[in-house]
């Protein structure tokens, strides 16, 4: 199969959303497409193209983000989006080749990490993907879940109009991601995006209804067919925003259930109710893929709560980017460099991500036979520095 590669012009939009649509099962309007063009910088996106006749064969395309790290740094990163190949000439290598040439101009451009989230979790992590971090959905009983008598009830939370939402959230969302590690930033135009509510576009639900507390903002529907409140946005930079709002969002009469699909594992929500069950988990499934184009970088971005003085082996069938790495890190800062000694650890870097967010353990990757030590002491020593103190949410569909 012959293909060629190119990048996207601003003309291509129309017909890379036809083959999206195509590959994903859905449809785009128009007023979709035009309601998508401010995100869209053709430079990012890459076409695979038959050269006999200019077909679009395949795309894969990124979005320019914010990431927080582990102790509240944040690294420059693309998030790896409108990937799909034409059923018609599937397995093939298309995807291979646009993985391949994507992530080489990303390490070039100087990006140390790039992100993505999965259709299927069998696609990525041949191209040195590893899991950063779990997708919890959850559904709350709200007729049975009470707040626990002695619970925070701060107040402060009240409706605005999705003007006032949208000038406020900006801020509260920026205070909320510098505590959350795997944060992605939104951009104004993303932003603007997010406002978007056009009603063939609700699902049979209402508009978005918008809550507000000075450090925390909730956007949801009410979706009439099942009595359920479905939330579309939730962040909190602080506690008591987070009772404050689900106080709220708990105490919604005439409706059944709450719903969440991005409720991180270690939310406090379950340990506010007199019956922590009714946080009822519907779903658990991988939610952001990571994949380390600069270890150097990337590894001296995050504080580690305990030191760690060690050197890594990095394997990187992909793209070559892997070596030897002494790792030297604590509570203060960290320090990363490329060396020939001898390693303390062996791993793939698809692994390396998914330790780098603190949601996975050495141990369980250990017993995977992902990470190799000869020193058991290492992998404790491994589990307890790169341990996070909150779950990883990265809070932006993309
Ligand atoms: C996923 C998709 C892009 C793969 O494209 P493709 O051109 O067929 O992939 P390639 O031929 O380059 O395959 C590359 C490798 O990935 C593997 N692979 C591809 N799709 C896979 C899948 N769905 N599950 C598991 N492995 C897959 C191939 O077997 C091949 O493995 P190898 O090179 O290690 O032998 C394509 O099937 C598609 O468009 N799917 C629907 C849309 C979608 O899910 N996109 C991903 C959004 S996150």
């Amino acid at each position: 199969m012959k293909f060629e590669i190119r990048h996207a012009l601003p003309d291509d939009l129309l017909a890379m959303s036809a083959a999206d649509s195509r590959a994903f099962g859905i449809t785009y309007t128009s007023t979709d497409i035009d309601d998508f063009r401010p995100l869209f910088d053709p430079d990012r996106y890459l076409l695979a193209y038959d050269p006999a006749d200019a077909t679009i064969l395949g795309v894969t395309g990124a979005f320019p983000f914010e990431i927080t790290v582990p102790g509240g740094a944040t690294l420059a990163t693309e998030g790896v989006t409108w990937v799909s190949v034409a059923a018609t000439h599937r397995r093939q290598g298309i995807l291979r080749g646009l993985m391949d040439r994507q992530h080489r101009e990303h390490a070039e451009q100087g990006v140390a990490l790039s992100v993505l989230t999965a259709s299927e979790g069998g696609i990525y992590g041949r191209f040195g993907y590893g899991q950063a971090s779990r997708q919890r959905e959850v559904r709350i009983d709200r007729r049975l879940a009470r707040m626990r008598a002695d619970a925070p009830n701060p107040g402060g939370v009240r409706y605005v109009d999705a003007e006032e939402a949208r000038a406020l959230a900006p801020d509260v969302h920026r205070r909320w991601a510098a505590v959350t590690p795997g944060a992605l930033s939104r951009s104004e135009p993303w932003w603007d995006h997010e406002f978007v509510d056009r009603a063939e576009r609700r699902g049979g639900g209402t508009e978005l209804f918008h809550l507000v507390h000075p450090d925390g903002y909730a956007s949801y529907r009410i979706h009439q067919s099942d009595r359920s409140c479905r939330v579309v946005d939730f962040f909190a930079a602080t506690e008591d925003a987070h009772a404050a709002l689900w106080r709220v969002l708990l105490g919604l009469d005439l409706t059944h259930t709450v719903t969440s699909e991005a409720c991180p594992l270690d939310d406090p929500l379950p340990w506010l109710l007199e019956d922590p069950r009714q946080v009822r988990t519907t779903d658990l499934a991988d939610g952001l893929w990571a994949r380390i184009l600069d270890v150097e970088r990337t590894l001296a971005a995050r504080r580690y709560p305990v030191d760690i003085d060690a050197v890594l082996d990095v394997a990187d069938p992909f793209l070559d980017l892997g070596g030897r790495f002494r790792l030297r890190g604590g509570p203060g800062g960290a320090s990363c460099e490329r060396v020939t000694s001898e390693p303390d650890a062996h791993l793939n870097i698809a692994t390396l991500a998914m330790l780098y967010f603190g949601s996975h353990r050495a141990h369980a990757m250990a017993r995977a036979g992902l990470l190799a030590a000869d020193d058991p002491a290492v992998l404790a020593a491994l589990d307890s520095a790169f341990a996070a103190d909150r779950e990883v949410r990265h809070g932006t569909h993309f």
